[in-house]
């Protein structure tokens, strides 16, 4: 009877240690992840509250996503679903409700050290108008303590990255088109060789080619290991450049996934070839249709109206390799 009960207290503590042990494990393992990914949030959400302290609004709700390192990701939803709260949250800009957490590049949202390895690219530059654009670039690489020399040598890179020509760079930002001043918003975002970057709505204001221009760098960014996180309601925009979308609605997260299966129709089947003429063409369809196919359409396939205008001016800018840049 003693032994038994020996037992049975042996077994017992035996539990108690590996639940403890299990406990520990999965502690652990949720503080690698939050450590190891580039943002990592777990429950966070975030009410407004009206000036008499009331809640007016819950802009995000029990939001859990993890984001790696070097992947661009899209923050989607309609206006108000919560997606520039979240940036704000990320960057500790705001605070969040008890009880939800985020961490970025492994630290605490908001930990100034961490702040100086983003770049932020908000709605609405709220950068100094009486400068310009060189100016402008420098002043922020003098807030992060960037040596002078160094300074020197980034500027006019980065101006040339985000396609600002020496007319455009030498005017006062108050004189800036709204492209222009969204591609010096980019500038000032990257002065800081930023590991991440958050970019809030990034081609609201750019023509055509500034959106495909910054398409493309945000794809170069992503090549240079970079983690981007983009927020926007432009869908094509994001189809085109990230590996992993969610969807917002209302604060809360509706989809989450990788854009091509969450774009894949699965039940049909699609095939491109070049070279057929009239007659094999209707061989084709004669085929399909012995195999079962039903509403099999066999047509010529159309490019995307951005393509078009795309081609059509760099095809008519001087040089015609797409050496443009916005001056105006
Ligand atoms: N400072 C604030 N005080 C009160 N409510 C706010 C505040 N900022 C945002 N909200 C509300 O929170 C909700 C989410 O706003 P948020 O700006 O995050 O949306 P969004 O997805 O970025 O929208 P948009 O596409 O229009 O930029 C909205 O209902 C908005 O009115
Ligand atoms: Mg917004």
């Amino acid at each position: 009877m003693i032994a038994e009960c020996r037992l049975a207290i042996a077994e017992s503590k035996t539990n108690r240690q590996s639940a403890v042990g299990k406990r520990h494990l999965f502690m652990s393992e949720a503080m690698s992840v939050a450590t190891e990914s580039a943002i990592h949030t777990e429950n966070l959400s975030k009410t407004y509250y009206d000036f008499w302290g009331r809640p007016k609004v819950t802009a995000l709700k029990n939001l859990n996503l993890t984001i790696n390192r070097g992947e661009v990701f899209g923050l989607l939803g309609p206006n108000g679903s919560g997606k520039s709260t979240t940036i704000k949250l990320l960057l500790g800009l705001i605070f969040p409700d008890r009880g939800g957490s985020a961490h970025v590049l492994g630290h605490p949202a908001g930990d100034t050290e961490i702040n100086a390895r983003i770049g932020f690219l908000p709605e609405e530059s709220y950068l100094y108008r009486f400068l310009n654009g060189e100016e402008t670039l420098k002043f922020y690489g003098r807030l992060f303590k960037i040596p002078k020399k160094e300074l020197k040598e980034r500027v006019p890179i980065l101006l040339d990255t985000v396609g600002l020509d020496e007319k455009a760079r030498k005017r006062k930002l108050r004189e800036y088109s709204k492209g222009m001043a969204r591609r010096i918003g980019l500038a000032q975002a990257l002065i800081n060789n930023p590991d991440l970057i958050l970019l809030d709505e990034p081609t609201t204001g750019l023509d055509p080619i500034g959106t495909r221009e910054m398409k493309d760098l945000i794809l170069s960014l992503k090549a240079q290991g970079k983690t981007v996180l983009l927020c926007s309601h432009l869908l094509a925009d994001v189809q085109d450049v990230c590996d992993r979308i969610t969807i917002l609605f209302r604060g809360e997260m509706m989809e989450l996934g990788h854009v091509r299966d969450l774009l894949q129709v699965k039940d049909v089947t699609q095939i491109s070839t070049r070279g057929l003429n009239e007659s094999q063409v209707q061989e084709v369809k004669t085929f399909l249709s012995r195999l079962g196919a039903t509403e099999a359409t066999v047509t010529h396939p159309t490019t995307t109206l951005e393509d078009l205008f795309v081609r059509i001016v760099r095809d008519n800018t001087p040089g015609g390799n797409g050496a443009y840049t916005s001056s105006k």
